[in-house]
């Protein structure tokens, strides 16, 4: 699944799996723009994709962005622009999931902190989207890649916001993909299970992380790895026929 000569923005790619999903599109051949509000991690990301292959090799690049402002997200893009020309790839992978803090009942969530979880996990891959729609219309071709969650399917207990704001993802991914099939792009969601990451380790405890791999049809962890394939089939062209889709990615836990 090649991405050569094209040009890949993963928000949230600084860290956790966007930043594997950064690593994977750039070793495919893609130039890769990491958009995240970790700083720091994002440049010493794109500072070591640019040194991997030496010269010659697929730009790499971050840009400090927040997802849910406007015009940082226009800022994203214009920047992505400025590295190859074209824009053919968006991931939608920023959200707020380590940053939930801990599991709380859905009475005791604050408006606040719904509006914060819906503000990043939905108006930001609708702002991306919108951002990148323009260009990916001009040369009628696009791939948007909406990071979604089975917690969907599942209805996890614990993260009532979060799990609303990954069923609107599902949701989005099926609306973009009608308005934007006429003019060549697909849009499409990767549902992952239950990560055995930092991040689901700070949410969950262990024993809950050994009971998801128990309840999987193939019985083991699952790490950002597993995610890579369907992230970048659904980015390259082999998948221009697949639209508004949701590709569950869960070690077989849910079928659909
Ligand atoms: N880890 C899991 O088990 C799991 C399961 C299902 C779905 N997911 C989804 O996969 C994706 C990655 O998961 P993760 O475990 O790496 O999550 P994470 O919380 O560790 O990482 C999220 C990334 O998004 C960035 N981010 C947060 N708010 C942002 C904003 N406003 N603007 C730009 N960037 C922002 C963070 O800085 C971080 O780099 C998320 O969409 C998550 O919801 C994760």
């Amino acid at each position: 699944m090649a991405l050569t000569g094209k040009t890949a923005i993963v928000t949230g790619g600084a860290a956790g799996i966007g930043a594997r999903y950064a690593r994977a599109c750039h070793a495919a051949g893609a130039c890769v723009l990491i958009a995240d509000v970790l700083r720091k991690e994002g440049e010493a990301l794109a500072a070591e994709l640019c040194s991997a292959q030496g010269a010659g090799s697929a730009k790499a690049a971050f840009v400090q962005t927040d997802v849910t402002r406007e015009d940082d997200v226009a800022r994203m893009v214009e920047t992505a622009a400025r590295l190859n020309g074209p824009v053919d790839i968006l991931i939608n992978n920023a959200a707020i999931y380590q940053g939930l803090g801990r599991k709380k009942p859905f009475d005791e969530i604050g408006i606040e902190e719904w509006d914060r979880v819906m503000a990043v996990n939905v108006r930001g891959v609708w702002l991306c989207a919108k951002a990148v729609a323009p260009l990916m219309r001009v040369q009628r071709y696009g791939k948007i890649v909406n990071i979604a969650s089975v917690v969907d399917h599942m209805g996890a207990a614990g993260f009532a916001h979060y799990v609303a704001s990954k069923a609107a993802v599902g949701g989005l991914t099926r609306a973009l993909a009608r308005e934007l099939g006429g003019s060549g792009i697909t849009v499409n969601a990767v549902a992952p299970g239950l990560v055995a990451n930092e991040s689901s380790l700070q949410l969950n405890d262990p024993a809950y992380v050994g009971l998801a791999s128990k309840s999987r049809a193939l019985q083991r962890e699952m790490r950002p790895d597993d995610l890579v394939g369907a992230v970048l089939f659904l980015s390259s062209p082999e998948s221009d026929f697949i639209t508004g889709q949701t590709l569950i990615v869960d070690g077989g836990a849910v079928f659909r």
